[in-house]
């Protein structure tokens, strides 16, 4: 929804045709429902898929991490057959610390300490070499690899750092990703204003750049079913389900507070699982999952509940870039063995849409597992 000069206006009323009904020829089936019409005439489901408006070779997308961070990996991804890659984020911080500095060369801040602005942590520059590098790195990127390639940017208030979008895209991006990573812990602001604050940022990030923008979420929303709405109103042409924050842990012996990186497990699906299966046919957008993406088979269920596409980073960084075939051929091989002719075919097949019973993916589930565990512990 929007104010009339690309500004989203949280007030307004939901469009209701952004939950539009599927058309028929969405209306593959379902749960039981659905029917395979065969391979393609080569014999091979085709594995292509559309994300974000572009057309990919299969919807295993290479998300944000070191790997895809350095050019002999993005090659390696793109020998393997990935479908498209997303680059290491830059972080808002980085970018308002750039301002602030070329503002002080300028004498245009000259009483700002560099240091203490917006945590500004030199350590990210570590991590991506901060914008010139990176805008390297997207030119690089584009002629190492012949898939997509999608730069990201990672950051939650509204400033000048949303203008880096557009020299992102004039760099060669092909989309951007927006991580809006924030922990929402002060007690005196309200959900609204966060939603708000998000709302503006994606709009912000969208006017500034001719490129697709998906949003990286995550699951922490009070209302998502209806943030998803405002997002794509406010530009977001894509959505990816879920962000993986890394919770601090507390060390035993010195008492501190540090970072703690585990990589993910497929256990950690199913959250992002249910909310494709709620939000597929639901929003007018492109859905990607990430979280718990390890084998084939989890590609699988994502697309059954409604994906575009599925990220991974974690089994790509455990089992390195040639996994992407594992999982490629595992895909084609399960679609193959059950007459799937393509992606789309099965796309959304297992959505809240296209089952009988709805309620599974929502509160039923969780008091039907409840009096199932039950039922076994007592018997
Ligand atoms: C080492 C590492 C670095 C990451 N860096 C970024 C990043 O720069 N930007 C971002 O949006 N996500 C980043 N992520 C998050 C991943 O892209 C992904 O969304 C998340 O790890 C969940 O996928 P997984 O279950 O396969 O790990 C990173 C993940 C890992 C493991």
């Amino acid at each position: 929804m929007s104010d009339g000069n690309g500004s989203p206006t949280d007030e307004s009323p939901r469009d209701p045709t952004r939950f539009a009904p599927l058309d028929e020829d969405d209306q593959l089936g379902g749960w039981g429902r659905v029917i395979p019409s065969g391979p393609g005439p080569d014999g091979d489901p085709d594995l292509t898929t559309r994300y974000l408006g572009l057309e990919l070779r299969c919807p295993i997308v290479a998300s944000c991490s070191p790997l895809t961070g350095d050019l002999g990996s993005l090659r390696a991804l793109d020998a393997a057959g990935i479908g498209a890659v997303v680059l290491p984020s830059l972080f808002e911080e980085q970018l308002e610390h750039e301002i602030e500095q070329v503002d002080r060369y300028l004498g245009l801040s000259a009483d700002v300490n560099p240091e203490a602005t917006y945590g500004y942590a030199p350590v990210l520059d570590d991590y991506n070499q901060g914008s010139v590098r990176y805008l390297r790195l997207i030119r690089e990127a584009k002629a190492a690899v012949d898939v997509p390639v999608i730069a990201s940017l990672n950051g939650a208030t509204v400033g000048g750092w949303t203008e880096y979008a557009r020299m992102l895209a004039d760099a060669g991006a092909d989309a951007l990703e927006l991580n809006v990573y924030q922990v929402a812990a002060d007690p005196d602001r309200v959900g609204r204003d966060v939603e708000g604050e998000t709302l503006a940022v994606v709009s912000a990030v969208a006017t500034a750049c001719d490129v697709p923008v998906a949003v990286k979420l995550s699951p922490y929303w009070s209302a998502l079913g209806n943030l998803a709405g405002r997002l794509v109103d406010a530009g977001a042409s894509g959505l990816v389900l879920f962000n993986r924050f890394y919770q601090p842990d507390i060390d035993l012996e010195t008492l501190s507070v540090g970072p703690h990186l585990v990589l993910s497990s497929s256990d950690e699906l199913r959250l992002p699982l249910r909310w494709m299966a709620l939000l597929h046919g639901r929003v007018e957008a492109s859905l990607a999952a990430t979280t718990g993406i390890h084998t084939a088979n989890d590609v699988v269920k994502v697309l059954l509940a409604g994906a575009d596409a599925a990220m991974t980073p974690s089994a790509l960084l455990r089992h390195g870039p040639d996994h992407v075939g594992v999982m490629v051929d595992g895909l084609r091989s399960w679609m193959a063995e059950r007459e799937y002719a393509s992606v789309d075919q099965l796309r959304g097949s297992v959505s809240q849409l296209n089952v009988p019973d709805p309620a599974t993916f929502e509160r039923a589930n969780y008091l039907d597992t409840l009096t199932r565990y039950a039922n076994t512990f007592l018997t």
